[in-house]
């Protein structure tokens, strides 16, 4: 079953053709982050209108990657919530009406369900077993960080999530304090390889008794460090920053995947591309790890056709956009 995924819930335009599930066959991500980076962080209005215009060539240059016409297609899924209101209605209105038209079903997909699935997908043709369940799950994206327990598909709680920042929130905040630009994740990491070991000392909210995390206090430590009287250079600062996050993410997500008697790790959404974040998990998780190669981390279709083939929640025309969407939701 080939499915057309469609995603568009924050500043790139995606889509991607995965073969049951699995079997990636294209991955087409226009990304608006240049735009953006001028105001220093994703304008929901500017999101949307760019999404109108790339989303009929990011389709139609997917099918043709994938060397597949339209009557090799399925169905279609697209990503309902969670996201910015006005950006996830294109996705959502363009799979509509190619549904209708083509006369094929389409599928809804929460967006931070369908960036665990980023793990099912079959990158390189290699015949790999899938995620064994159960599993625990960090999604660690710009908006949203969840733990999750997973005891099938379509099975999910929420074990625990952060209390203010997203960990991918603390980064772009952090990284322009330290005037690195946007997106700030990739712009620490790139500037903290200049440190081998930070001699700065961060703070850590460790939230005992929780699976719960909180990076606002984090931030606000970087604040007086850059404010403060002769600041360490942005490099060391970086590098400290992301030690802390790292560190509170593998200590709380390794020791959850024990607790619950978990089969596997998986680690998704777009702070998951952090080298130090995978190396760290994977040397701390006493269970098997699974991430996806970088560019599946961050936003993309295919993980949304992934989703769909193992959820299948087939949407009615009457399918809304759900901003605030929660993990385990809808
Ligand atoms: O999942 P994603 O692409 O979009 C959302 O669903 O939000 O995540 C974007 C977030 C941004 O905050 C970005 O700074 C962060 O992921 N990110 C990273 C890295 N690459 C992207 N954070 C840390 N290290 C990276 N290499
Ligand atoms: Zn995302």
């Amino acid at each position: 079953m080939k499915i057309l995924g469609i995603e568009t819930s924050c500043d790139e335009t995606a889509a991607a053709i995965v073969e049951d599930g699995r079997r990636l066959r294209s991955n087409v991500i226009a990304s608006q982050a240049a735009l953006h980076g001028r105001y220093g962080g994703v304008v929901p209005e500017v999101a949307a209108r760019q999404h109108l215009e790339a989303m009929l060539p990011v389709v139609e240059a997917a099918l043709a990657e994938a060397g597949c016409g339209w009557s090799d297609i399925d169905a279609i899924a697209v990503t309902s919530g969670p996201g910015l209101g006005g950006a996830l209605l294109v996705g959502v209105s363009v799979a509509k009406a190619l549904a209708y038209a083509k006369e094929i079903p389409f599928i809804q997909v929460n967006h931070l369900e369908a960036h665990l699935y980023a793990n099912w997908i079959d990158e390189d043709g290699e015949d790999r077993p899938p995620p064994p369940f159960p599993l625990v799950g960090l999604i660690v994206s710009g908006g949203h960080t969840d733990l999750v327990l997973m005891q099938d598909h379509g099975h999910l709680r929420r074990l625990g999530r952060t209390r203010d920042d997203a960990a991918g929130e603390a980064f772009d905040k952090v990284a322009r304090l330290l005037g690195l630009g946007f997106p700030g994740g990739p712009a620490i990491e790139q500037a903290a390889r200049a440190v081998a070991k930070p001699e700065l000392r961060l703070p850590r909210a460790w939230m005992r008794g929780t699976d719960d995390v909180s990076f606002s206090g984090l931030k606000t430590a970087v604040l007086h460090v850059v404010r403060g009287e002769s600041p360490p250079p942005a490099a060391e600062i970086a590098a400290s920053f992301q030690e802390a996050v790292v560190d509170v993410l593998a200590k709380k997500t390794a020791a959850a995947a024990e607790r619950e008697g978990a089969s596997a790790v998986l680690l998704s959404g777009g702070v998951a591309a952090n080298g130090p974040l995978r190396q760290t998990l994977a040397a701390r998780s006493p269970l098997p790890l699974h991430v996806a190669s970088p560019l599946l981390c961050t936003d993309n279709a295919a993980m949304v056709a992934a989703c769909a083939f193992y959820r299948q929640r087939s949407a009615g025309w009457d399918l809304d956009v759900t901003p605030n969407l929660p993990v385990a939701g809808g």
